[in-house]
């Protein structure tokens, strides 16, 4: 009998580690404690023993089966936590929820390229401020107080006499009064007006302006650079035309017209049968501003330019609503 316990114990030790789920568990205790259970039928046979030996033998397969059963409540508790079913039907299948990944505006996206080709070309890049003084936004750039720009109602005034720059020329006696010749830069930002919004204009737009100053830049330099930006920018087969016209703070000063992308000059809807786009404002840098910014008069010669940025964007990909840019509409804006 003592032999059979012992054999018993061996058995279900091993058999309980190899158990794996919750049937093959079920099957071992109907095995041992089962109502015909190999230990059950050893516990009736108890009777039959000599009466010395029925004590400890009844005592040992009782701690056999306690120990059995104990066994089995562990293991059960063990199979519950690795085989448990999930609390819901989720499937862990499903491909997961994708981050949207952002991408840079269309204004700040030509911005950039329009920057990385002056670069290209030695400017540095600088910024300039959005709030600025009539100094720098007129009086240091040769407008006088009666011109129709400084009318109150043709610019941003703040409360304490100061505006919103109306253009990026503010820049221009800004960087020569704190650095000396030879410079070139280009500043990229935001310029105010008050301008009635609709496809062509906004009250807010981006330009960027361009100066460049040394003891001799010719009128050929800055057809030369403005060139090769055009060309740069538009495709190497565009043309470009000088039209004679006036700013105050260049002289002489020229509209700039570059030939249609399009239809190559020919004539189409993008540049109203013109075949040709009207894309800056430029010139020689006046003697006044130098003198405004403190550099004798006719030690240096400069060239300026201006354009905006919006329209450049505008013209390249055929976009004819300058309001776009600013609605946040992600069905506009994500293709760029
Ligand atoms: N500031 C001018 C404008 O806003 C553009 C310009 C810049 C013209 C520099 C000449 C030189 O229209």
């Amino acid at each position: 009998m003592q032999e059979k316990i012992k054999q018993f114990k061996n058995e279900i030790k091993e058999k309980i580690e190899n158990v794996g789920s919750g049937d093959m568990l079920e099957s071992l205790r109907i095995e041992y404690v089962g109502k015909k259970g190999k230990i059950t039928e050893t516990l009736r046979q108890i009777g039959s023993l000599p009466i010395e030996e029925r004590k400890t033998v009844g005592k040992e397969l009782n701690i056999l089966k306690k120990n059995f059963e104990e066994a089995l409540k562990d293991k059960k508790a063990e199979l519950s936590v690795t085989t448990k079913k999930p609390a819901t039907d989720f499937d862990y299948t499903l491909p997961g929820l994708s981050k949207r990944i952002g991408h840079l505006h269309p204004i700040t996206q030509t911005i950039q390229e329009i920057s990385a080709i002056f670069v290209r070309l030695g400017f540095e890049v600088v910024a300039g401020r959005e709030i600025e003084t009539e100094k720098y936004n007129f009086t240091a750039l040769n407008i006088p107080l009666d011109h129709s720009s400084r009318d109150a109602f043709d610019t941003y005034y703040t409360n304490d006499g100061n505006l919103l720059r109306s253009q990026t020329s503010t820049v221009q006696v800004r960087i020569m009064e704190s650095r000396k010749p030879p410079l070139s830069i280009i500043a990229p930002g935001k310029v105010y007006r008050p301008d009635t919004v609709d496809a062509n204009h906004s009250f807010m737009f981006h330009q960027i302006e361009g100066l460049m100053v040394d003891r001799s830049i010719s009128f050929s330099d800055l057809k030369g650079i403005l060139h090769l930006f055009l060309k740069e920018y538009f495709g190497a087969q565009s043309k470009m035309r000088f039209r004679p016209h006036f700013f105050p703070f260049t002289e002489p000063s020229v509209e700039v017209d570059v030939s249609c992308f399009k239809c190559k000059g020919k004539g189409c809807s993008t540049c109203s049968h013109q075949g040709w786009l009207e894309v800056l404002g430029a010139g020689s840098v006046d003697p006044h501003v130098f003198e405004a910014a403190g550099y004798t008069a006719h030690k240096y010669q400069g060239l300026a330019f201006g354009l905006g940025i919006e329209r450049m964007c505008m013209l390249k990909n055929g976009i004819h609503d300058i309001r776009l840019f600013f609605e946040n509409n992600l069905k506009f804006l994500n293709q760029f």
